[in-house]
């Protein structure tokens, strides 16, 4: 039998330039794929979101979670390139605390690369998206509080400030003094005490910009800082969409990393619950520079059979429906309480609201960037057939191995519309009706209730299983049918977290 080495040379054989994205609402298992097929790779390319994300990668028994820098980082000492790409939006401090946790370890960046045409994350971002998204505030979305939105939200209403402005002082002056001086008006109508409060965040360095109730922001104190960010960086700034040119010029293996997933799209996902990015494969070949035309094969990751969602926003098939959203969405809500309160939660009891919290446990799925619990439910179809039609049929199953000791496996295979009367475009979508493939829109997935499919789980550990055939039939049957009732094609299959965990 071919070494998973022998496997993923195959692999690259036939393409050069491969998008890894998520199907879902993240947290698919991308950063497992990513580190294993960029054994192959020359060169690994971020091209949206920001420190929103959390990719974890395991190796040698350690675990690295990275917000910021692509995974393929652990293979800088190869001499494989890392690019966070000119769609992304750049906190500096993140960068540099990345880098010093890749120091501590012994691992080097000497051949990381940031586009020098990427936006700035500001203090005055965080604020403002930390403002928004006060537990108080209705209909908020529940954002990772890293100022992403309103970074991009400066970038198109034309104030942002670009990773190359850290190098240059009076340009970062002038274009910061109009960020900022345009938004002090806003900040104003807060309660300077909720305000300060945020400013004193450790995201906000402790109250380090914080100036007074009047001006709020201490622009000199950002310009000292980002310049001294600048000073940092440079070695890294690099007009990095001219390297991708050449690379792709030179015939190397290039992969393009997703972050976040294309329910969280801003143009594809379940606005508004969304980021505020284009987490699709063709917003991630813009954002890395590559035009989409030149993407050889876009893999979509799919966790398998169960799905999470992090912060706000419908979720048809949330095991625990509302009770679970409002847990993981409040602020008690931890690893640590929820083990000591839940004692009894497994993925099989009874009580979906347990099984949930079960399953959650045994996927260890809390947030890598915020540490919230992540909400949990069954694999969903209507929503993967949709993603299937952006991100193309080619599919990866992740974490197939979770639901080991499952009893009984529940899918999705339908919804069954129960809202008012809804028009979409030329359809009108009445009470009753049933959706193979899943509305986006937020308003209509929140009344979508999901018609599901039972399959007798496997009840063995597949984690050392090497080929399709050597799976347990009961998990055989259900791939099979996946075959049959959607267009994706299994592509990489993922039964455990190491690398040779992996069937092709
Ligand atoms: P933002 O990206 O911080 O603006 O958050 C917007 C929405 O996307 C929130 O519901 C977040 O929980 C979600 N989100 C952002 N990044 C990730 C991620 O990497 N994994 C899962 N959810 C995310
Ligand atoms: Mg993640």
């Amino acid at each position: 039998m071919k070494t998973i080495h022998e496997k993923i040379r195959d692999f690259w054989k036939k393409i050069r330039v491969l998008a890894i994205v998520c199907n879902q609402f993240g947290d698919s298992g991308k950063g497992k794929i990513i580190d294993l097929l960029a054994l192959f790779a020359n060169i690994i390319v971020r091209g949206t979101g920001g420190d929103n994300a959390g990719h974890t990668v395991l190796t040698n028994g350690k675990k690295y979670t990275f917000h910021v820098i692509p995974s393929g980082i652990l293979y800088d000492s190869e001499g494989k390139t890392n690019i966070i790409g000119k769609g992304t939006v750049v906190n500096p401090r993140t960068v540099l605390l990345e880098l010093a946790t890749l120091r501590e370890n012994n691992l080097s960046y000497n051949n990381l690369m940031i586009s020098l045409k990427a936006n700035l994350i500001l203090p005055h971002h965080i604020l403002i998206d930390r403002l928004g998204n006060r537990p108080e505030v209705k209909d908020r979305i529940g954002t990772t509080g890293r100022g992403i939105g309103p970074a991009y939200v400066d970038h198109y209403d034309r104030q942002g400030l670009i990773v190359n402005d850290l190098l240059n002082e009076d340009i970062f002056w002038g274009k910061l003094k109009r960020s900022v001086e345009n938004k002090i008006a806003f900040l104003k109508c807060f309660d300077p005490e909720i305000v300060k409060q945020i400013m004193n965040h450790p995201h906000l360095e402790n109250g380090r910009y914080y100036h007074n109730e009047k001006s709020i922001l201490d622009m000199d104190a950002i310009l000292d800082r980002y310049l001294e960010y600048g000073r940092e960086l440079r070695p890294f700034i690099r007009d990095t969409d001219a390297f991708v040119r050449e690379a792709l010029f030179q015939e190397k293996n290039i992969i393009l990393e997703g972050a976040q997933g294309l329910l969280l799209s801003i143009d594809s996902g379940t606005y508004p619950f969304v980021t505020s990015s284009d987490c699709s494969w063709f917003g991630l070949s813009e954002g890395c520079g590559i035009n989409p035309g030149r993407v050889d094969l876009v893999l979509g990751v799919t966790k398998s059979f169960y799905m999470t969602r992090v912060g706000e926003g419908p979720f048809p098939t949330e095991l625990g429906g509302e009770m679970s959203a409002k847990w993981c969405g409040s602020k008690e809500a931890t690893k640590e309480k929820e083990t000591q309160k839940y004692p009894n939660a497994g993925v099989n009891h009874k009580d979906e609201f347990l099984q949930g919290i079960g399953i959650r446990f045994e996927g260890d799925e809390y947030g890598a960037t915020t540490g919230r619990p992540r909400r949990v439910g069954w694999l969903d179809l209507p929503l993967l057939r949709y993603a299937i039609l952006r991100n193309g049929p080619y599919l990866v199953l992740t974490k197939l191995d979770v639901l080991d000791r499952c009893e009984t496996i529940k899918i999705c295979h339908e919804y069954v519309y129960a809202g008012p009367t809804y028009h979409y475009g030329e359809r009108v979508i009445n009470p009753g009706d049933k959706l193979r493939v899943a509305i986006p829109n937020a308003e209509v997935l929140a009344h979508c209730q999901p018609a599901y499919k039972e399959f007798e789980g496997w009840q063995c550990d597949i984690s050392k299983k090497r080929s399709s055939n050597d799976l347990p039939e009961k998990l055989r049957e259900i791939l099979q049918w996946l075959r049959i009732v959607t267009p994706g094609r299994l592509s990489i299959l993922s039964v455990g977290a190491d690398r040779e965990d992996t069937i092709f």
